[in-house]
């Protein structure tokens, strides 16, 4: 029997410290728990270079660990050309980042990566997961609270196209 290719979904934000880290580990996570385990690869950048090594944000790590999810090996990475190529389906945390990723698709012509921005690809037109950074604890709960309630949605959606 032939293996079916797994699905590759990038997750992408401004810093790839706060936002995109936790959408990396929370949407892992429900993949795995799912009948979908072991079919998709999941990845986060984020569109700007400030943060190219580090560590995600404490309070994204802390948060992630209070729902039973460990991001705290996550190194941030920048988005790259060759992202729009490799991944079947890319992400943005915000309609911003999404606008930015499409600007540097136009430079490729046309890579095979389906871009969007999260809640909308959820089913959830005109909403953005709000930026957290400098923010208080609380705002990183809202953060994952959008995530964690959006994935299956998301999931499903991936899954059947
Ligand atoms: P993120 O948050 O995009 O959710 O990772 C930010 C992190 C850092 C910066 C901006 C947003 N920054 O300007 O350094």
């Amino acid at each position: 029997m032939t293996e079916k290719k797994k699905k590759k979904v990038l997750m992408l934000c401004l810093g790839n410290i706060c936002r995109s880290p936790l959408a990396e580990g929370v949407f892992k996570m429900h993949v795995e728990n799912s009948i979908y385990s072991g079919m998709v690869d999941v990845d986060s950048a984020g569109t700007g270079a400030w943060h190219i090594g580090d560590r995600p944000n404490p309070s994204s790590i802390k948060v992630a660990a209070n729902n039973g999810v460990d991001i705290s090996g996550q190194r941030g990475r920048q988005l790259s050309l060759s992202d729009l190529d490799e991944f079947d389906l890319i992400l943005g945390m915000d309609r911003s980042n999404l606008e930015d990723l499409n600007r540097l698709g136009s430079q490729l012509g046309s890579g095979k990566a389906v871009t969007d921005y999260f809640m909308n690809y959820a089913g959830i037109s005109g909403v953005d997961i709000p930026d957290p950074w400098g923010q208080s604890i609380d705002a990183f709960e809202e953060v994952y609270e959008m995530i964690a309630d959006a994935s299956p949605a998301i999931l499903m959606r991936l899954m059947e196209s």
